[in-house]
C-alpha cells in the first residue's frame, strides 16, 4: 500500500501511527482549536499518552476494540516533501445507517494555516487509491450544504452529487451528499 500513498511531487499520506510526535500533536491542537470537535478528544489523548493514542488508531484500522457504532477506519496525515503534516483524512471502511445517511466513507479537515493551497484536494486523491485497494468500489462523501470549500475538493475528485438530505442529528441542517467511482 505504501506505494500509493505518495504523489510524483513527494507529498505522501503516513498513519497516524507513523507521523512525527511533534507535528502530529500540533497538528491535532491546531484542528482542534478551530472547532472540528473530534480532535479535542484525540489531542487530550495523544498528549496524555502518545503509545496508547498510536495503538488506538491501528486498533481502528485492524477493526479492533472498535466503541460500540464505530466502523474501522484507515487514519493519514497529508506530509508534504519537506516533512511538515498539512492535514488528516480518516477512510471509512463500510457505512452503518447513518454514515450512508451522511457522514460518508471519508472525514478530512487541512490545517488553518494551510487552507486555501490546493492541499484538501490532493490528500482526497491520494486517499482514493487506498480505498480502491481496500476494496470499495464506490465511496461516498458528504459535506454540510453551505461548506463550498468541501464541496470544491469532492467535486474536484469527481464527487458526483446524489442529493441532499437533512440531518439526523443536527437540526435544521443539509448535508450534500456524493460519490466517487473507484
Ligand atoms: C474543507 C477543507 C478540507 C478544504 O481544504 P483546502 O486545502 O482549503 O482546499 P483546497 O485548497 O484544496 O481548495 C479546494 C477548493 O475550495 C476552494 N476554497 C477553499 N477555501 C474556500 C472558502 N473558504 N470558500 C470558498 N471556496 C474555498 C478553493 O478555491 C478550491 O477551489 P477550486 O476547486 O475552484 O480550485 C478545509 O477548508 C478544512 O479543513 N475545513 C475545516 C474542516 C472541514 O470542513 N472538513 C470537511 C468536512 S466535510
Amino acid at each position: 500500500m505504501s506505494e500509493l500513498m505518495r504523489d510524483a511531487s513527494g507529498f505522501r499520506l503516513v498513519r497516524t501511527s507513523e507521523a512525527p510526535a511533534e507535528q502530529l500533536i500540533a497538528l491535532l491542537q491546531a484542528l482542534a482549536d478551530d472547532g472540528v470537535s473530534t480532535f479535542s478528544k484525540d489531542v487530550a489523548l495523544a498528549r496524555e499518552d502518545l503509545a496508547a493514542y498510536r495503538a488506538i488508531m491501528t486498533d481502528r484500522e485492524a477493526g479492533r476494540n472498535l466503541p460500540a457504532g464505530m466502523v474501522a477506519y484507515h487514519s493519514f496525515h497529508l506530509q508534504g516533501p519537506d516533512g511538515r503534516l498539512l492535514g488528516t483524512i480518516r477512510l471509512r471502511h463500510l457505512l452503518t445507517s447513518h454514515l450512508a445517511h451522511e457522514g460518508g466513507h471519508i472525514g478530512y479537515a487541512i490545517h488553518p494555516a494551510e487552507r486555501g493551497l490546493g492541499f484538501g484536494k490532493l490528500q482526497l486523491q491520494l486517499v482514493l487509491p487506498i480505498a480502491r485497494e481496500l476494496g470499495l468500489g464506490h465511496m461516498l462523501i458528504t459535506c454540510k450544504h453551505e461548506n463550498v470549500a468541501s464541496a470544491h475538493v469532492i467535486e474536484a475528485n469527481g464527487g458526483v452529487l446524489e442529493n441532499k438530505v437533512l440531518s439526523w442529528v443536527i437540526p435544521n441542517q443539509w448535508f450534500r451528499r456524493y460519490w466517487i467511482t473507484l
